[in-house]
């Protein structure tokens, strides 16, 4: 047993904003890491509204048994409107005050560090982040928990639907989650050979999408494929096709939106480990004394950055990414 080398005793989970692959795993590692330093923990559903409605539960080790390979989160999640204002932030710090909870560990995206961040500064509670969202835009680590596995689940549906695009000599627009940044976008784009990807962080001409598109055409290619993340400013895959539809009727233009598909299933084993590992090293830098800051791994090194750094913005594509992909179109 290796022992505690600050004063927290007691310690809070919850999951928050939109689910990600692998934050089960990570509750998991949580809860294993806190026992093994024999450190209390108390569940608490439904993310920011059960920490101000009082939904806790104190669990031991075996409330995480056989959950490392579900996805969803077995704690809920929501986004709290109650938690963005004074007095419901104010409620929930009651509720750990009330258990004597020493610190709170929060795994979720930027809307819940952003909210963790004003909690932590209003009430002097110690909290550490762990990044879990599909999305990947959190500066501070190489990968959020669930992007290795949302991506493979847009890439195996990619797949597929190139199969009929090439058998039916058809143009699809698939659209991808990736509300703010194209992470999803651009490397399934490049993992299936896109024609074209759509990103957030790129301005998009419609009429140079439509002149690349009849380029495509003369190059004899008879069935193409475009990624289209659905925080692009063209308003997503179907506003994107009524806006080309007429100069491409040769093509069938057919619409795919993927969805929620890519935020549920089993998670990768990439996605496990770095829960494990995000999971495990949260509850030892509460113990060493660190506090608002966001547990992240560069490089395969853990990496601790404040929370107030972590939320100050979003983590930019590679450059290097978005010129492969045109490359290899
Ligand atoms: O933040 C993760 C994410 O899946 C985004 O990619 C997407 O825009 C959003 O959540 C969808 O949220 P909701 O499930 O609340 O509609």
């Amino acid at each position: 047993m290796i022992e505690p080398v600050s004063e927290v005793k007691t310690i809070a989970v919850l999951t928050s904003g939109g689910d990600s692959p692998g934050m089960n795993a990570a509750v998991r590692a949580v809860v294993r890491a806190a026992w093994a330093y024999n450190v209390e923990v108390f569940a608490v559903y439904h993310g920011y509204q059960g920490l101000i409605e009082g939904e806790f539960e104190k669990v031991n080790s075996n409330f995480v048994s056989n959950i490392i390979q579900r996805g969803g989160t077995i704690l809920k999640s929501a986004r709290s409107q109650d938690f963005r204002t004074e007095e419901g932030r104010k409620k929930a710090a009651k509720q750990l005050k009330d258990r004597d909870i020493d610190a709170l560990v929060v795994i979720g995206g930027d809307g819940t560090f952003t909210g963790a961040n004003i909690f932590s500064n209003e009430h002097d509670i110690n909290v550490v982040g762990i990044p879990g969202t599909i999305d990947n835009d959190i500066i501070g680590t190489d990968e959020t928990i669930g992007y290795d596995t949302a991506l493979n689940t847009a890439l195996d549906a990619i797949d597929k639907i190139r199969d009929t695009a090439d058998a039916h000599e058809r143009m699809f627009l698939v659209e991808v989650m990736g509300r703010d940044t194209g992470f999803i976008a651009l490397e399934t784009a490049i993992a299936c050979g896109a024609e074209l990807a759509l990103l957030p962080e790129e301005l998009t001409d419609i009429n140079e999408v439509k002149s690349q598109l009849k380029n495509m055409l003369k190059e004899q290619k008879r069935s193409s494929l475009i990624v289209v993340a659905e925080g692009d400013e063209t308003g997503g895959a179907l506003k994107l096709a009524e806006k080309i539809k007429d100069d491409f009727k040769q093509y069938d233009l057919k619409v795919c939106i993927l969805g929620h598909i890519q935020r549920g299933g089993t998670p990768s084993a990439h996605d496990r480990v770095l829960a494990s590992r995000l999971g495990a090293a949260a509850v030892k830098v509460l113990l060493e004394g660190h506090s608002e800051i966001m547990v992240g791994i560069v490089n395969n090194a853990l990496k601790i950055t404040p929370m107030r750094v972590a939320v100050s913005k979003k983590k930019a594509l590679d450059h290097a990414l978005i010129e492969l992909a045109k490359l290899l179109r």
